[in-house]
């Protein structure tokens, strides 16, 4: 099939790919034109595993071409993805500007039959929207190609992305008439070869079942963050009971891990903007506000934690692991490292810092600051430092040689962001331990 996949970050790029992989023939658009003139020299404008390859192939093949053009990329499409970015109002609403100006942009350009599909994370409604920016354009022209408007929401994991889309548990297809289902057979079927993965629905049910998905997952999040704080509280231990509760298989272990709360470029704002969708819609959303309430209380917590146990050190210097929201990505939105270090910062702290993807990153995001340096590997943040952060759990910081870290460190305090390290271990090491909801127990 001839598809167009409008925006290539992270989505966009990956469905670009996946569907050029399996196929079909792609037109990648993009008003970003460092991203167009990168992929043109085969460089990847994210860091996503696998996706490189992917692209590298499908290019040499002409199965995938990128432009800017929208006459050339939308012309001759039948199926036209929307997936540009919805990223949060102040209020807390998706600014959906992009996703209707795209929109717009199609259906000036659409030269036969075709259906538009929002891909992009949109709230409740904004197919019809969408049907009317594409109604006002073609209203305009002599020629009326038919245009349907459909909800495809996308499910794929930053850092994992090649392989969900490649191998999704589910495709969630929100269509008004059922035909337009039929579409998303064809396009779906290399996809959904060993069982039928498609689950079609009206639009407005697909819309919000994406919501759903991601506010169930940063409730479990904050659920888990709550107990922590209890755990703190009473001398309980947060894995200890991650580990039972998860063992329960109507509960199941995903998504139970206590940390320094939720980041990224999805939960934070998809939350705010189901916050926001329900004060629009009169139904406020207590539990998602709670969820958010708890995540930013958490992200806080996390960093008043590492400032009360600098206090009283003269000129401190920590090593941080990890920048990026989670590893296996570069993406630092929402990280929720930038607090760290904003805060760390503030208070004249020197920092050094290693992450295997983000610092190119992060080097763009904060002002050049002599009082942090970025280092490349986990080890050459450790000389003299007199505590260790740990922040994202990338591989190469899960097992470190302790005796080594001791060596190069003048200090012996660690704040474990993530739970990775034992605190009956650390402890018994010597190190002044703090986890999240672990303190004050006897654990490996
Ligand atoms: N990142 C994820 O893991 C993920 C997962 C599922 C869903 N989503 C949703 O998918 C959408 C896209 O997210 P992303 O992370 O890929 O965003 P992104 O910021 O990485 O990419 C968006 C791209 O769209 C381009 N763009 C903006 N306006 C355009 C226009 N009018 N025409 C052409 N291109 C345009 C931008 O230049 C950019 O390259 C969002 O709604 C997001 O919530 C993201």
């Amino acid at each position: 099939m001839r598809i167009c996949v409008i925006g290539t970050g992270y989505v966009g790029l990956v469905t670009a790919a996946c569907m050029a992989e399996v196929g079909h023939h792609v037109v990648g658009l993009d008003v970003d034109q460092t991203k167009l003139d990168n992929l043109a020299r085969g460089v990847m404008p994210i860091h996503e595993p696998g996706v490189e390859a992917i692209v590298l192939r499908n290019m040499k093949s002409g199965h995938l071409t990128f432009t800017s053009s929208y006459v050339e990329a939308v012309a001759g499409a039948e199926v036209v993805f929307l997936a540009v970015g919805t990223p949060p109002e102040e209020d807390g609403s998706a600014d959906l500007s992009y996703v209707l100006a795209a929109a717009r942009e199609a259906a000036s350009h659409v030269r036969r039959d075709c259906i538009l599909v929002t891909k992009s994370t949109v709230p409740v409604g904004t197919g019809e929207r969408v049907e009317t920016v594409v109604a006002e354009v073609l209203s305009g022209r002599t020629d009326v190609p038919k245009v349907a408007v459909a909800s495809n929401p996308e499910f794929l994991r930053e850092g994992q992305a090649v392989n969900d889309f490649l191998k999704p548990d589910r495709i969630i297809v929100g269509v008004v008439h059922q035909d337009d289902a039929e579409i998303f057979r064809r396009l779906y079927a290399p996809f959904n070869r060993n069982r039928d993965r498609l689950v079609v629905m009206d639009r407005k049910s697909a819309e919000i079942a994406k919501y759903a998905a991601n506010a169930m997952l940063a409730t479990r999040i904050s659920f888990m963050n709550e107990l922590a704080m209890f755990c703190d509280a009473t001398g309980g231990d947060i894995e200890a009971v991650r580990k039972g509760l998860g063992s329960d298989p109507r509960i199941g272990p995903h998504f139970l891990y206590a940390g320094i709360g939720y980041g990224g470029s999805c939960f934070p704002k998809d939350v705010r903007a189901l916050m926001a969708s329900g004060e629009e819609h009169g139904t406020r959303m207590h539990l998602i506000e709670a969820v958010h309430d708890v995540n930013q209380a958490q992200r806080i917590r996390f960093v008043q934690a590492v400032l009360d146990g600098l206090e009283g050190i003269d000129e401190p210097r920590v090593a941080l692991w990890g920048l990026a929201f989670k590893p296996e990505t570069d993406d630092m939105r929402e990280a929720p490292s930038r607090g760290v270090v904003e805060a760390l910062l503030a208070h004249g702290v020197r920092i050094r810092v290693h992450d295997p993807a983000a610092m190119d990153v992060c080097k763009g995001l904060w002002p050049h600051d002599e009082r942090i340096e970025f280092v490349d590997s986990p080890e050459a943040c450790l000389p003299d430092a007199d505590a260790l952060i740990m922040v994202t759990e990338w591989l190469c910081f899960r097992e470190p040689d302790w005796e080594q870290v001791e060596s190069l460190m003048q200090g012996r305090l660690l704040f474990d962001g993530r739970n990775l390290y034992g605190p009956a271990t650390m402890k018994a090491r010597g190190w002044d331990y703090h986890g999240i909801g672990r303190n004050g127990i006897s654990s490996t």
